[in-house]
């Protein structure tokens, strides 16, 4: 079965080659960190930012000796602050994962407000050709919320982005969804 977060890789994989710059918005244990930090290879950078220290405990763990990945304990809406003034229009990839840590607090988890603000920036310093992929958790609590201002953030974009929302159709409402976003011009 294609998983939404195995579908974000599907599509970001031919956008992120060596000495590219990406961003994982929502670092957890590390999985897309180590993902994205592969493909980049040592001569690129990966930027990762998350709220909790636990979580990036570990992420850092998963990532040692990988001098190409910056962990960032800040909330994703602070991202622009966050990467060099060079890494405008220039990024590559961003990666978010909504809602919470598996296994850890469920109270800890993405908001609407921060949210849109990092995909606002998120969008702001993509290169062209460049994606932002977010998977979205309508049957997390608070995730439908969090879905439908995603989705209609996106549905009102320029055209100079294409937004695309997949998700498993003969499942129920509360499967998750993937919106992958791509800057056109
Ligand atoms: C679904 S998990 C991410 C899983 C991760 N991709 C992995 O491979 O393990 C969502 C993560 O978003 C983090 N998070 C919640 N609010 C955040 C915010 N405002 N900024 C950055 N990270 C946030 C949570 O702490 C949690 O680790």
């Amino acid at each position: 079965m294609l998983l939404a977060t195995d579908h974000a890789r599907l599509l970001l994989a031919d956008r992120i080659g060596p000495g590219a710059l990406a961003v994982d918005a929502t670092v957890g244990n590390g999985h897309d960190t180590l993902w994205l930090a592969e493909r980049v290879g040592p001569h690129g950078r990966v930027f990762g930012f998350d709220i909790q220290a636990h979580a990036l405990s570990a992420a850092a763990d998963r990532v040692a000796g990988l001098r190409q990945v910056a962990l960032v304990h800040a909330g994703h809406d602070n991202m622009r602050a966050h990467l060099p003034t060079t890494a405008e229009g220039r990024v590559a990839a961003v990666m978010f994962n909504l809602g919470y840590l598996p296994g850890a607090d469920k109270t800890v988890r993405t908001r609407v407000e921060t949210t849109l603000a990092a995909l606002q920036q998120a969008l702001e310093v993509l290169t062209v050709g460049g994606m932002v992929t977010l998977v979205l958790y309508p049957g997390h609590e608070g995730g439908a919320d969090e879905a439908e201002a995603v989705r209609g953030h996106a549905a009102r974009l320029a055209g100079r982005y294409s937004a695309t929302l997949a998700g498993r159709l003969n499942a129920s409402g509360a499967a998750p969804q993937l919106l992958a976003i791509e800057r056109l011009a």
